[in-house]
C-alpha cells in the first residue's frame, strides 16, 4: 500500500507548482507571429517585469533557462581577459562564474562556504585594493543550494564606500517575485532571473534586466553574440527581433497570466506571504531539530532565503525521508546540492524544501504535517510537534 495516490505536490525549489490558471492561460491554439495580439503582449509584459523588479531599467527576455540569462548577461558587458569578482555563498555563484570562465572571463572567487552569508568587509578589502581592473561583481541573492539570502543592498553600500565603478550583477533566480528585491533603489546594474520559481511559468524563459550604465558596457564588450545580444530585444522595430525568431508563444501567455496573479495580490503582499510561509517552516524544522542532528543549512534565521529551505539530517536519512515523502505520501522534496559529492555517502544527509511561487498556509502546513509523519516513518531522531509550531506562526500572522 502507499498513501500518495491523489493531488501531489511539487515542494523542489523549482519548478515552483504552476497555478491552473497558467496552465490554462497556456492551453490554446498558437497565435500569429507576426502581428496582432501576441505583439502586442510582448510590451505590457516587460512593463509588469519590471514593476516586479522593481526598476525602470530594461528588460530582455531570452528563450533559455537561467544558465542562458547567465551567459547572456556576461555577453552583453564583458570581454575575454577581464576581471569579475565573484562573492560565492553555495553552488550557483559558481555555476555562474563557471560560465564566464568559458567566456575568458578571469573569475576571482571569494568563497565564504556554505553556511554563511557574503562577507562584506572581505569584498571592501579586495575592491580597495583594486586599481580598476575589476569590471563586475557577480553575486547570487538567495543561493538554492543553501538557502541563504544576502543582503544585496549591503554589497552595493559596500562598493560604494570604496568608490569602487564595477558593474553589481545580481542572480534573483530563487529570489524575484518571493524575497524583496530593489533593483534600483539597491543601485543594481544587472539582474538575472527565469521564469520557473518566483515567476510560476513553466521552465524556459530567462530575463536580463539591465541599467544604462551596464548598457554603455554593452558598446565595447566583446563577449556579445548575436543571440545573446540585448540591445535589438528592448523595443524593437521588428516584433521577431524580441526574441531573435520565433517568440515563446505559450510561454508569453502564462507569463501574462503569472503577472496577473502578482499584480492582483500586490507585489508587497507576495513578499509577506514568502515570509511568514519561510518563517513556519522554520519553526517547524527548528523545533524537530532541538533534539538529534536535523538542522536548517543556515542557522541564522536573519540570513534565510523566503522561498527554500536547505536541510541536514547529519545521516543517510535525508534521502530516505525525501524517498518515504515522494512514493508514500505524495509529496517531492528537493535533493541537497552542492552539499557533498554525488558519489559520496554523505550526499545523502542533504535535502531542500521549496517554498516558492504558488504556495499557501494549507500547502506548507500539509507539507510539513507529511515530514514529521516521514520523520517518524524513517526513524529519524526529532522533537516531536514541530506541526504545532508551525501552526502557531501562521496563525499569529493571520489572527483577525
Ligand atoms: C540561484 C540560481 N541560479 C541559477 C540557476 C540556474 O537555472 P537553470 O537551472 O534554469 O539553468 C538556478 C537553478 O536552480 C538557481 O537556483
Amino acid at each position: 500500500m502507499t498513501l500518495s495516490g491523489g493531488l501531489t505536490y511539487l515542494a523542489i525549489p523549482g519548478p515552483s507548482v504552476m497555478p491552473e490558471r497558467v496552465l490554462r492561460a497556456m492551453h490554446r491554439a498558437a497565435p500569429n507571429i507576426y502581428y496582432g495580439e501576441l505583439p502586442e503582449l510582448v510590451p505590457t509584459l516587460t512593463a509588469r517585469l519590471r514593476k516586479v523588479a522593481r526598476t525602470e531599467a530594461h528588460v530582455a527576455i531570452y528563450i533559455a533557462n537561467g544558465h542562458g540569462a547567465w551567459e547572456a548577461a556576461i555577453a552583453n558587458v564583458l570581454s575575454p581577459g577581464d576581471v569579475v569578482l565573484v562573492p560565492a555563498t553555495g553552488r550557483f555563484a559558481h555555476g555562474w562564474a563557471d560560465i564566464a570562465r568559458m567566456m575568458g572571463v578571469n573569475c576571482e572567487i571569494l568563497d565564504f562556504g556554505k553556511r554563511d552569508t557574503i562577507d562584506l568587509d572581505a569584498v571592501r578589502e579586495r575592491l580597495a585594493e583594486d586599481d580598476g581592473r575589476i569590471k563586475a561583481v557577480l553575486a547570487v541573492q538567495t543561493d538554492t543550494s543553501t538557502g541563504v539570502r544576502n543582503d544585496i543592498k549591503a554589497l552595493r553600500d559596500t562598493m560604494d564606500e570604496v568608490g569602487h565603478d564595477a558593474l553589481l550583477m545580481i542572480d534573483c533566480m530563487a529570489s524575484l517575485g518571493c524575497d524583496r528585491f530593489e533593483m534600483d533603489a539597491w543601485g543594481v546594474d544587472v539582474m538575472i532571473t527565469g521564469s520557473q520559481k518566483g515567476l510560476m511559468t513553466p521552465p524556459g524563459l530567462g530575463f536580463v534586466f539591465f541599467s544604462d550604465k551596464a548598457d554603455r558596457a554593452r558598446d565595447t564588450a566583446k563577449c556579445v553574440t548575436h543571440y545573446w545580444d540585448w540591445r535589438p530585444r528592448v523595443d524593437p522595430p521588428m516584433f521577431y527581433r524580441y526574441f531573435d525568431g520565433t517568440a515563446p508563444t505559450h510561454h508569453l501567455y502564462g507569463l501574462d497570466e503569472a503577472l496577473k496573479m502578482i499584480g492582483e495580490e500586490g507585489l508587497e503582499n507576495v513578499w509577506a506571504r514568502h515570509a511568514t510561509l519561510a518563517r513556519a517552516v522554520w519553526a517547524a524544522f527548528d523545533h524537530w531539530g532541538s533534539v538529534g542532528p536535523l538542522e536548517v543549512n543556515m542557522t541564522n534565521p536573519a540570513l534565510r532565503s523566503h522561498s527554500v529551505t536547505a536541510l541536514r539530517a547529519g545521516s543517510p536519512k535525508g534521502t530516505a525521508l525525501r524517498q518515504w515523502c515522494e512514493t508514500q505520501a505524495g509529496l517531492t522534496l528537493g535533493i541537497g546540492l552542492g552539499m557533498a559529492d554525488d558519489d559520496s555517502d554523505e550526499w545523502d544527509h542533504f535535502f531542500r524544501l521549496g517554498h516558492m511561487g504558488h504556495v499557501n498556509a494549507q500547502m506548507v502546513l500539509g507539507a510539513l504535517a507529511t515530514i514529521e509523519a516521514g520523520l517518524k516513518a524513517v526513524d529519524m531522531e526529532h522533537a516531536p510537534g514541530g506541526i504545532e509550531k508551525a501552526a502557531a506562526v501562521i496563525a499569529e500572522a493571520t489572527r483577525p
